[in-house]
């Protein structure tokens, strides 16, 4: 059976960009594949974190990946610092990497030329990111568009691994939506989604309720020639609303604007079919809420089934490297 494995950090709210470019497939892959999911919390710490934050922000996440469909009878959902192979398999992997490909990333770029302070982990992110993955066997992985690159350096280094210690790890591949890929901020449609404290406006949270759904498609940024038709290039605002459109109604971009001619007609549909899309998600994530401890339970026996399967594939990679066994 296909194993497929992703994960999602525990910062900040999650938005419409990470559930329509990556978590709605999580849940649909649950047909038909063996699906391992997780919180991974470690990779949030690239930054400084408030303790009380982190540790709410992380059980709310999962609760999240539940309300959203991810069925912890079904997959195997955990939380990444739970099972401490991810962090002896991210060593191996730094090993791995040459320093150039580290440097190549656009994401380590992308940060680190905004940040004051570049912490070791956030250059050495996608050795622990290729631990996550490759721990499970993975053959595939579903992500949104902007982890392309990560998932490709992951191959890179199963295969190096391989070449070098003998077949060891599974070589996984990205599986990247077709709609909903990359869902861009609403009030700076250039550039992408990402969480709400970076852009209030211009991010719509899960759990945003249908009078802020509103008002953020309202003040969306478009364009000044009033026609609706899709043109990422040249008209990203207006472009960025039929995707998501077409991708919360199951249609092409180019679909959706059917029967659309005005912007404001183009809002006011798009911002409705997200109150419905998110309904039910936000109703069962607030039952969830309820009840922490069930939560809890939950992800202990996540990260039992999880912790099982990471240690065979490091005792493995041990094996074949030439640690001396214990
Ligand atoms: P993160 O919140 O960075 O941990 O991302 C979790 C998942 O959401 C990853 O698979 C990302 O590729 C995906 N994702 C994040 N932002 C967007 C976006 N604006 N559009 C589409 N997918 C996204
Ligand atoms: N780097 C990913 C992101 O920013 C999160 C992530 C960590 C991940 N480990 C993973 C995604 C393993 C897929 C598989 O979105």
């Amino acid at each position: 059976m296909t194993r497929v494995f992703s994960g999602i950090k525990p910062s900040g709210s999650v938005h419409l960009g990470n559930y329509l470019g990556a978590l709605r497939n999580w849940a649909a892959m649950q047909d038909g594949a063996d699906t391992v999911y997780c919180v991974v919390d470690l990779h949030a710490l690239t930054v400084p974190q408030d303790p009380a934050e982190l540790r709410a922000s992380t059980l709310s996440l999962a609760q999240m990946l539940i309300a959203i469909g991810i069925d912890p009878e079904r997959s195997t959902l955990f939380i990444q610092s739970h099972v401490s192979e991810h962090t002896e398999c991210a060593w191996l992997m730094e090993c791995t990497a040459s320093f150039g490909e580290l440097r190549r990333m656009t994401q380590f770029k992308d940060k680190s030329e905004k940040a004051k302070f570049v912490s070791g982990g956030l250059f050495t992110y996608p050795a622990l990111q290729a631990s996550d993955i490759i721990l499970y066997d993975t053959d595939q992985v579903p992500v949104g568009e902007d982890q392309r690159q990560h998932i490709e350096l992951t191959r890179d280094l199963a295969e190096r691994f391989n070449n070098r210690y003998g077949q060891t790890f599974v070589v996984p591949e990205a599986v990247v939506p077709a709609a909903g890929a990359r869902v861009m901020d609403l009030q700076n449609p250039e550039n992408k989604m990402s969480k709400s404290e970076d852009s209030p406006q211009g991010s719509v949270s899960l759990l945003d309720d249908p009078a802020a759904i509103e008002k953020k498609f309202k003040r969306a940024v478009t364009d000044s020639d009033n026609e609706v038709h899709y043109d990422p290039a040249t008209k990203p605002g207006v472009s960025n609303l039929l995707s998501i459109l077409g991708a919360a109604t199951g249609q092409s971009p180019t679909e959706a604007a059917t029967g659309i001619e005005r912007y404001g007609d183009l809002k006011v549909a798009t911002a409705q079919a997200v109150i419905e899309l998110l309904r039910p998600v936000q109703a069962r994530y607030h039952e969830l809420a309820a009840d922490p401890a069930e939560t809890s339970r939950l992800l202990a026996v996540g990260a039992d089934k999880a912790r099982t399967i990471a240690r065979a594939t490091l005792d493995r990679a041990h094996q074949n490297l030439g640690l001396l066994a214990p």
